[in-house]
């Protein structure tokens, strides 16, 4: 590059913001990122960039920099993308102990005045949300994405490392997995097919072939309910083994959470404090308590609710406020289950399933339990519960050629990103929620 080139253009990104506030001063660096902050102090002008890995504050000085430069800085709005020249230096009352002394400063793609200002929040309820696309460069906003990211991460590493294989499902389906009342329906060329509520059915399929498995995709829900923990469109991992029972499964579930939850300390420390947030590690097993004993707690509540009904959601938050980690809540009801739930050998009213509830009152986070894996038990099923045994041959026929006992879950992502955040909504979860009433940005 000749000097006169290196005026106008800076040199390609030498270090993203985490590595340059790593390195040693007097280290040339080129960062490149988005303008979050701008002041100035006396003759001194500041910024902070950022890039998606850090925060660095920049200081420029008019005698260290090209006329163009300084000019480029002066003009620079926030949320610009720039380029960045300079020499890193320790500066205690910088954040993270470092600045750059800037030598060069581009304006790449200059920002129109940012939108999102106090007044304009206040204004109305639902702006954050109506303007997502650019609300999620906020602090807290991608450090809420990035313990996401981290947390699904950290679930892959989990399966893989023990030996599940990752697949794939439809999306489009024609059957009902928990009941059909939350289904959106489609018109798949003039006929009636439904967005997956879930991938487990599927999955059932593949162990037979795999063993082991694992899946992450999206989950449809027609949910009518605009609670703190409901998304109409979420993303789910689940997985299912052979010959394994709900003992192995309630215990392949509190391993997962727990790497999810090293995994996210060990790399999230600094999310979690934008977030002011700590929560108790999850040390393994999983305290466990009896569908039973959670009905004794929420009527203690002063929630009550009949033997054999659904956990009401005030109910289980009420216990959830009683425990400082996840739980289970064992032995739901067969009539508060979907149908392909195996029942205890000596009491075929309750199923060998659980929830596992996340502390503090954030809630269910993961559902699994043993499946039926007779041919005729199944049938025996499908009928009573009056369902349409053609869209569920082939679930059927799976029972007909070598099917073990297994067992399986499925743990919301953005459920448990809430609970490892802290958050009071589980929108703030996801890059761009789907609720009862948002279906845009
Ligand atoms: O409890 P669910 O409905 O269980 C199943 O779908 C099973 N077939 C999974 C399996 O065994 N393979 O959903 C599982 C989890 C819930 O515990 C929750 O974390 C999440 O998916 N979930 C939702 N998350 C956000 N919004 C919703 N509307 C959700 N519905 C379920
Ligand atoms: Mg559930």
């Amino acid at each position: 590059m000749t000097v006169q080139e290196r005026l106008i253009r800076p040199r390609s990104r030498t270090h993203f913001i985490a590595q340059a506030l790593a390195a040693a001063p007097g280290t040339s660096v080129t960062i490149m990122g988005w303008v979050a902050t701008k002041s100035s102090i006396g003759g001194i002008k500041f910024a902070t960039i950022r890039d998606g890995s850090g925060y660095i504050q920049i200081a420029c000085k008019k005698d260290r920099v090209s006329p163009a430069s300084f000019a480029d800085f002066e003009a620079v709005t926030k949320e610009s993308a720039v380029a960045v020249e300079g020499v890193i230096r320790e500066d205690k009352r910088a954040p993270g102990g470092r600045e750059i002394s800037v030598t060069g400063f581009w304006t790449i793609s200059l920002a129109e005045d940012w939108p999102i200002t106090r007044s304009a929040v206040k204004s109305h309820s639902s702006f954050l949300y109506d303007k997502r696309h650019l609300a999620i460069r906020g602090r807290k906003a991608s450090a809420v994405i990035r313990i996401r990211s981290e947390i699904v991460y950290a679930a892959f590493d989990h399966f893989v490392k023990n030996g599940f294989t990752l697949i794939s499902a439809p999306s489009i389906v024609q059957n009902a997995v928990e009941g059909g009342s939350t289904l959106f329906e489609i018109n798949y060329f003039g006929k009636k097919a439904y967005l997956s509520q879930s991938a487990q059915l599927y999955e059932e399929a593949a162990l037979a072939a795999l063993g082991k498995v694992f899946i992450f995709q999206p989950a449809f829900r027609a949910e009518k309910s605009k609670t703190s923990k409901h998304l109409t469109e979420f993303w789910m991992i689940e997985a299912e083994q052979a010959f394994a029972n709900q003992n192995d499964n309630l215990s392949l579930q509190e391993n997962l959470v727990k790497s999810m939850a090293e995994r996210v300390l060990a790399n999230r420390l600094e999310d979690l404090k934008i977030l002011g947030r700590s929560f108790k590690f999850p040390e393994v097993p999983f305290p466990r308590i009896t569908y039973d004993e959670a009905r004794e707690i929420s009527i203690k509540k002063g929630i009550p609710f009949e033997w054999g009904e659904d956990l009401p959601t005030e109910g289980e938050r009420l216990i959830s406020k009683e425990f400082e980690v996840p739980f289970f809540i064992t032995g739901y009801p067969l009539t508060a289950r979907s149908f392909y739930h195996m029942t205890e050998e000596i009491n075929d009213k309750v199923t060998k399933s659980a929830d596992l509830i996340a502390p503090e009152g954030y809630g269910e986070i993961a559902t699994g339990g043993q499946r039926i894996h007779d041919y005729t038990q199944l049938m025996e099923r499908i009928q009573k519960q009056e369902l349409p045994t053609e869209s569920f041959e082939w679930y059927l026929e799976l029972r007909k050629y070598g099917m073990p006992e297994h067992s399986g879950f499925g743990i919301g992502a953005e459920r448990t990103t809430r609970w490892m955040c802290g958050l009071k909504h589980i929108r703030a979860t996801s890059l761009f929620p789907r609720t009862i009433n948002r279906v845009s940005p």
